[in-house]
Formats: structure tokens, C-alpha cells, sequence
């Protein structure tokens, strides 16, 4: 795969600039010194004008404008989800380096054509999953994959808070809640998140799925804002992802994994960010960094666009690539088959 071979700045376009592109991705792309921002991309022109205000760089009302430049390497797609996929695919074919946010598809057609065009074109494509880049993730992975724990036997994972209306610039009444651009609520918006964080975490593939996936909290809109799945990973062990809009005062986002020798917890103590309960009586107690959250302390370094500028300025594909997006999504596309038809499903 080529990327860039000079030492110049690394040129960015952003597409979407709403609440995600603001408070992470231009905020931490203009602390990085590889990296000039050279454009801002939104259907609603004032978005990209403000953003193009605060971050630098031009405002563009028409996506495919800002693809068609040439003095732009690589762009971020952070519009609503049903866009990800049709915007990414252009842009690769425009030959930009492309980070997309989650969830990177509505279908696996989908997902695949976006892996084979960056593939056909020689650039990278990257899933937006930073949950994996926690240092409290990252802890607790060195600690399983240590054997800490022993064999993985259940697990339980978990994200929650009170929904987008209060985070996307939309608001309310934006695509957050409209089946027609978002495709699916919050087991895209969070499910997603957490399918990819612990299929990284256990480290093998998520073979079966059973699930719940309900409006019941919203009365507006009309895409579901619970979850509740049954997991099954491939070694037999099995757990929960819950996914949740009506999480309301605070934020639910821990995991916790049951082994042979003991309980790994992560981000559900309220001092220690890893906690390992072994069961010869001993506990463990990490500091680490917190996870990213929106809630209390806010949005900081997620890592992600470091990531993604490093994969280029290296020329090493990024770990999060298109596979690994299209797995996690697997597992949210088996969820909602499983809540329509009321069986279980195999993950493909
Ligand atoms: N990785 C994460 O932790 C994380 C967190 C929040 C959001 N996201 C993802 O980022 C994406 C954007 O979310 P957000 O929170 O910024 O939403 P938002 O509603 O705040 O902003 C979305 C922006 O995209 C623009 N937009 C939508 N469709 C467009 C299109 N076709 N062309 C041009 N502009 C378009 C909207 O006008 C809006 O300004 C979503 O896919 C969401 O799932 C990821």
C-alpha cells in the first residue's frame, strides 16, 4: 500500500462537522504537528464555516468538492452513519487515505466494497473504534492476554448514557434518530463500540448472537434505544452487550471478564480504572487512564487521530482496518437479524 513518501505535513479534509469532528477529531488533529488541516466538509455550511473558523482550513458545502482537491492526503468521514460508506468508497477512489467513524456501514455489502476499494486503490482505511485505545483497555488486554484470569469463561460489556440528543449538533430532532440515515440507534451508536472493543480484548471471534434491540425510552424517532444481546465467542464463552439511550443521570461503560482464575473489571469501579479479583483471595488495582467518555470530564486525547497520522507518516497499515470494523458490525447486523426473527444467529 502507498502512502506518502515526503516529510511534508500530512493534509486533512474533514466531511461531517458536527459534535465528533469538533470535539475529537479537528481538536486533536490541530495539536499534531504532522498534520495541516486543510478543509471542512458539511451539508450545513455554517457547521463547516465554523469549524473552518476555529480549526483553519476552507469550509466546502458539497463533499464531493473536497474529495476532488488534490492538495488534500486524507480525509475524516464523521457525517451521520448511512453516508459512511458511499463517502468513504468515493474518497478512496479519489485517492485519499481515509478514517472513518463507526459504525463504518449499514450492511456487509457494504463494508466489504469499502475494504476491496481500498484495497483496489492502494489506501488505508481505518475504523474510528478508540475504545481499544484506552489505557485502561490496553492494561487490561496485557493482563488477559498474561493469563491473568485464566480461560475466558463469561463476560458482560456495557455502554450507556442518555442518549445523543444532548451531544449531536442535531440535537433532538437530528439523524441520530432517524432509521434513514442513522440505520440503526443505540446499538450502532454504542453496541458497535463495544462488539469491536471486546472482540480485540478476548481476542477471538464472536460466533453467535441473540438479542433484544428495542425503542422503549424514546418517544420520538425511530430507531431503537436499548439493547440487550447474548454473546457467544468461538472458544464457548458466553456473556451480555447492553447498549443504552436511557441511561440517565451518568454513563455505564465497563466490561468484565469471568475467567478460571479470577475476575478482570474494567471502568466499573469508581477508583481504579482495572480491578483484578483472583480467586486465591489476592486483588490487583491499576490506575490508568480513564476511558473516553462524554460524560463528567469530557472528550481528551482518544487516540485515534494519532493513530491514523502515524499509520500514514510510517506507511503501516492501521490496526483498525476495514476487517476489523466489518467484524464488529457483524456482530451488530446479527443483533438486530436475531431481534427481527427471534432466533439465534450465527455471526458470518
Ligand atoms: N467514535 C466515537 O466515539 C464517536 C462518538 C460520537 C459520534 N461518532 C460517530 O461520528 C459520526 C458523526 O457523529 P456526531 O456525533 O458528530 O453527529 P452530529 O450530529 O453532531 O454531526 C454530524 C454532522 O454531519 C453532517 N452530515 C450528516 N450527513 C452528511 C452528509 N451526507 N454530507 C455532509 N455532511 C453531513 C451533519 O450536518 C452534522 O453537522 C457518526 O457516525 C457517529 O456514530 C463516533
Amino acid at each position: 500500500m502507498s502512502t506518502l513518501s515526503t516529510g511534508r505535513k500530512i493534509r486533512v479534509g474533514l466531511i461531517g462537522s458536527g459534535s465528533i469532528a469538533r470535539h475529537r477529531h479537528a481538536t486533536e488533529l490541530s495539536k499534531n504537528e504532522d498534520v495541516e488541516i486543510v478543509a471542512f466538509a458539511d451539508r450545513v455550511p455554517e457547521r463547516a464555516e465554523e469549524c473552518a473558523a476555529k480549526f483553519g482550513g476552507v469550509s466546502i458545502s458539497d463533499w464531493k468538492n473536497l474529495i476532488a482537491r488534490d492538495d488534500i492526503d486524507a480525509v475524516v468521514v464523521a457525517t451521520a452513519n448511512a453516508y459512511h460508506a458511499p463517502i468513504t468508497i468515493a474518497a478512496l477512489k479519489a485517492g485519499k487515505l481515509v478514517l472513518c467513524e463507526k459504525p463504518m456501514a449499514t450492511s456487509d455489502v457494504e463494508a466489504r466494497e469499502m475494504i476491496e476499494t481500498a484495497v483496489k486503490n492502494g489506501k488505508f482505511l481505518m475504523i474510528g473504534h478508540n475504545q481499544r485505545l484506552a489505557q485502561s483497555h490496553i492494561k487490561a488486554k496485557e493482563l488477559f492476554d498474561d493469563g491473568i484470569i485464566g480461560k475466558l469463561l463469561t463476560f458482560r460489556t456495557s455502554f450507556s448514557h442518555a442518549g445523543p440528543e444532548g451531544w449531536s449538533i442535531e440535537g433532538k430532532d437530528g439523524w441520530f434518530f432517524n432509521r434513514a440515515e442513522a440505520f440503526v440507534g443505540s446499538m450502532g451508536d454504542l453496541g458497535v463500540h463495544k462488539a469491536d472493543l471486546l472482540l480485540w480484548l478476548i481476542g477471538e471471534d464472536i460466533v453467535e448472537v441473540s438479542s433484544f434491540v428495542e425503542q422503549i425510552a424514546k418517544p420520538f424517532g425511530d430507531v431503537d434505544d436499548n439493547a440487550v444481546c447474548l454473546l457467544r465467542a468461538k472458544s464457548g464463552a458466553i456473556g451480555t452487550l447492553t447498549a443504552s439511550w436511557s441511561h440517565n443521570p451518568g454513563e455505564d461503560n465497563g466490561t468484565v471478564l469471568y475467567g478460571s482464575k479470577g475476575i478482570l473489571h474494567i471502568g466499573t469501579d469508581k477508583n481504579y480504572p482495572v480491578v483484578v479479583n483472583l480467586s486465591t483471595g489476592e486483588n490487583q488495582y491499576y490506575e490508568t487512564g480513564r476511558i473516553q467518555t462524554n460524560d463528567g470530564g469530557g472528550q481528551h486525547d482518544s487516540g485515534v487521530s494519532r493513530a491514523f497520522i502515524n499509520a500514514i507518516k510510517t506507511n503501516t497499515p492501521p490496526e483498525i482496518d476495514g476487517e476489523q470494523g466489518r467484524r464488529a458490525l457483524a456482530v451488530i447486523l446479527a443483533a438486530l437479524e436475531s431481534a427481527k426473527t427471534k432466533r439465534h444467529i450465527l455471526v458470518s
